[in-house]
């Protein structure tokens, strides 16, 4: 990629947050301890749910000793409401080890900390060390690809090792604003769902995008997979007031029960009772299925053959089968 393009695009960002960044509480501070709670709260979670949690937080925890010697009682209380709790309880553990051995001054020694990844990680190196660790996200993804009108899916994860390494290039000494710089220009100009400020952009005038009018198509999602259809054929065998059962194996619903079912040609268990067509959709496959009561000729040995009564106490069978599950009383 044609690092000139980012390099160009580095004085008119910095320019740009100076002016334009919005007062959120976590700006203006670089201690370590403080980014790391912004940032864990970020995550996942807009800025707007997370500002008044972060102040109240931190009267009550100013410091990873005094988180780290609190009640999680007393922590999860301070966090409900905020969501995804588990990131409580790693923000503490990670505050009994800063409490212990200090704020790790790495970015390896970071991201190590419980609940840090390297979006976390990057961003508290470079906002409260000013470290050239790029933090790419959603919002970082999008203004790149538009930038360079670039056609990789952003949820994968080269485009997010190719932008980081480009980043990392061009870091400026001030990491922190340059870092936050990528994440407020994502957030309130080059906003998603084809719907740009591009006349607020520092970047208009270079932006490969805007200038070939393209910004509505990036960043490029590859289409989803059309699910699998699947036709299947499911047989509610009956012999006197047993119903015939089988043990799924590997796979899809592994080791569950179902009711037999063939793919493609079924064997001639015995006369059709009623017949009914049902359909079930999975993540990546559809069943479209037609069921058979049937009156079996014999109780065929491959199966496990069992009451209504006992099905019900003894068998888990999927969702899947439901609809086929009231001929069985
Ligand atoms: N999202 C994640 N980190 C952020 C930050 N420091 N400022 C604004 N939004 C963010």
């Amino acid at each position: 990629m044609d690092r000139s393009l980012l390099e160009r695009a580095v004085a008119p960002l910095l320019e740009w947050y100076r002016l334009n960044k919005r007062e959120l509480p976590w700006r203006g501070t670089r201690d370590p301890y403080r980014v790391l709670v912004s940032e864990i709260m970020l995550q996942q979670t807009r800025v707007e749910a997370v500002k008044g949690y972060y102040t109240l937080f931190l009267e009550q925890f100013p410091t990873a000793a005094a988180l780290a010697a609190a009640s999680s009682d007393e922590v999860m209380k301070a966090w409900q409401g905020l969501g995804y709790y588990s990131r409580a309880r790693n923000l503490q553990n990670a505050a009994k080890i800063i409490a212990a051995e200090g704020f790790p001054s790495t970015f390896e020694g970071v991201r190590a900390l419980p609940g840090v990844g390297d979006y976390t990680a990057g961003a508290v190196c470079s906002i409260a060390y000013n470290l050239p660790c790029p933090a790419v996200d959603g919002n970082v993804l999008r203004i790149l690809t538009r930038l360079y009108a670039d056609g990789s899916d952003p949820d994968g994860p080269a485009a997010r090792a190719s932008f980081s390494a480009l980043l990392k290039e061009v870091y400026p000494p001030e990491a922190g604003d340059f870092c936050q710089a990528l994440m407020e220009l994502g957030a309130i100009v080059c906003l998603p769902n084809g719907a740009p400020l591009c006349g607020s952009c520092p970047w208009q005038s270079f932006c490969r995008v805007h200038l070939a009018g393209e910004e509505e198509k990036y960043p490029v999602r590859p289409p989803k997979k059309a699910r699998k259809r699947v036709e299947l054929k499911v047989f509610v065998l009956k012999c006197g007031d047993e119903y015939a059962l089988n043990k799924r194996g590997k796979g899809l619903l592994a080791g569950l029960w179902e009711f037999p079912n063939f793919e493609g040609e079924a064997p001639d268990f015995g006369k059709i009772l009623a017949k009914k067509r049902a359909k079930y959709i999975f993540t990546h496959v559809e069943w479209q299925m037609t069921g058979y009561l049937t009156e079996a000729k014999e109780k065929f040995p491959q199966y496990v053959w069992a009451t209504a009564e006992e099905i019900e106490k003894n068998y888990a069978i999927p969702s899947a089968f439901k609809a086929f599950s009231e001929w069985v009383k």
